[in-house]
């Protein structure tokens, strides 16, 4: 699919013309048409194009008036028959435009990859109320209506390096919660206040509406605009299984700062019915029944899914956090707060594993890097899967949001985590970046690519670790 958006006045419409080519001039084009921006899309066009070849690179363009747009580069997937010997995604999340620069989008763009995941929080909808931040939001206040969604999906699309990578790679996005509101879920959210914020089915619709226009991401059930989990084939290589673990079943999580209050009840729903009846399907270990015909089902979480507890540092664990008792500390937004839930999944992906096409987790929404085994909590610890958590882009670090004043904080949080969580196998609380995944028949392996900085546009990145999974075990190896 093929994005745009155009410039004209509100009321009008625009006729845009789009070319697929060859090669970067589009002087050899493969494919053509016209199509209408329109006011009820925000003048966002979305073109979905057919016939092109499997595994190929692209370019294309659009005009509309007297403007040309700049020329785009796609790459289309591989065929599900293959040959295929590798593949590489880029995978990203948490990109706050007031709190830092894209660098991790800059660095990407630049990168070799075939096709970018993004795990969520594409935007932020928080108001601009920090004098230090680097950049301003736009509009002012948070997002609560359809013009304050689109007026800052428009800003985020003026970022140079969001446009870079756009025009670099292809992408599949899926959203996370400050698309819509901090920690939401389907019938609410931790940022949504119903007394001054109005009716929050309606600014979930507005905020769904926006993404939908801004963000293409496809549509998976053309009568459901809230239907985001959905198989990409990934060639002979995988199935890139993308779940809904924010809106659509999410119940109200526990309360963090009322730890009594329910963190106890294990069996909350996290995934929707009808989602858990496709992800059977697409998991079952049947020969040429979804992921269990591929070597690899690479499964995208919005947040992580292996069990992270903190023992409480004194000074260092902040409010965000909900205390389980004894000191201990989860965070209920995760799979941690649906224990249930995540058992269920655990028992699907061991099922996977033991018919020798084994999953690796990705998941993103605590801004740092981690690398942690999975494994059923009646198994004794035998190893499920790999969970590999994908840094920030630009938003607050793990580190400062809970350890922000404390000299030292950092490594005293570091060691507490790797103290209480032995199935953590590296983590790193305070760096910004994104996690490329070089995926083969036999091995998965993922670099962590950290930038220097986000307080400044730079090209400062450097590798900070490189774990694989082998097909036949699940347990990650450095190196
Ligand atoms: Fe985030």
């Amino acid at each position: 699919m093929l994005w745009t958006r155009v410039s004209v006045a509100a009321s009008a419409t625009a006729a845009v013309e789009w070319t697929v080519a060859t090669d970067p001039a589009l002087a050899d084009p493969v494919a053509g048409g016209s199509v209408d921006a329109t006011p009820g899309a925000d003048h966002t066009v979305h073109v979905a194009v057919a016939g092109l070849r499997p595994s190929t690179t692209y370019w294309y363009g659009f005009r509309a008036g007297g403007d040309r747009s700049p020329v785009g580069r796609t790459r289309t997937l591989p065929s599900p028959d293959g040959p295929l010997e590798r593949l590489r995604l880029g995978v990203v999340c948490c990109a706050h435009y007031a709190t830092g620069y894209f660098n991790a989008y800059a660095r990407l763009a630049e990168r070799d990859v075939d096709l970018v995941v993004h795990l969520g929080d594409y935007i932020y909808e928080a108001e601009a109320k920090h004098e230090r931040w680097n950049r301003l939001h736009r509009p002012r206040g948070r997002c609560l209506t359809l013009p304050d969604y689109r007026a800052r999906h428009a800003q985020y699309k003026t970022d140079p390096d969001l446009q870079a990578l756009h025009a670099r790679h292809p992408m599949v996005a899926v959203w996370d919660d400050h698309e819509l509101a901090g920690n939401a879920w389907w019938d609410g959210a931790a940022g949504h206040r119903p007394l001054t914020d109005g009716d929050w089915p309606r600014r979930r619709a507005a905020a769904v509406r926006a993404y939908r226009e801004w963000v293409p991401s496809g549509l998976p059930d053309p009568a459901d605009p809230y239907r985001i989990w959905r198989t990409v084939r990934l060639g002979p290589l995988a199935d890139l299984v993308l779940l809904d673990t924010r809106l659509k079943g999410r119940e109200r999580p526990a309360a963090g700062r009322r730890p009594v209050l329910g963190v106890h009840r294990r069996d909350r729903a996290l995934l929707d019915p009808a989602q858990w009846e496709w992800l059977e399907k697409v998991l079952a270990p049947v020969a040429g029944n979804g992921a269990a015909g591929r070597p690899w089902a690479l499964v995208a979480s919005q947040v992580v899914m292996a069990p992270i507890h903190l023992l409480a540092a004194k000074g260092v664990v902040g409010r965000r956090l909900g205390a389980v008792g004894g000191g201990l500390i989860v965070n209920p937004g995760q799979w941690d707060g649906y224990p249930e839930e995540r058992e269920r999944l655990l028992r699907l992906l061991r099922l996977l594993a033991d018919r020798g096409g084994p999953a690796l987790v990705v998941s993103g929404d605590l801004h740092s890097s981690w690398v942690s085994q999975l494994a059923l909590e009646d198994g004794r610890g035998a190893p499920v899967a790999a969970d590999f958590t994908v840094p920030a882009v630009s938003a607050p670090t793990f580190a400062r949001a809970l350890a922000p004043k404390v000299p030292g904080a950092r490594s005293v949080l570091e060691r507490a985590i790797r103290r209480s969580n032995p199935h953590v196998a590296w983590v790193d609380t305070a760096a910004h970046g994104y996690l490329v995944l070089d995926v083969t028949t036999d091995r998965v392996e993922g670099q962590w690519w950290h930038v220097d900085r986000v307080g400044r546009r730079t090209e400062v990145e450097h590798l900070a670790a490189t774990w694989s999974v082998r097909r036949d075990d699940p347990r990650p190896v450095r190196g």
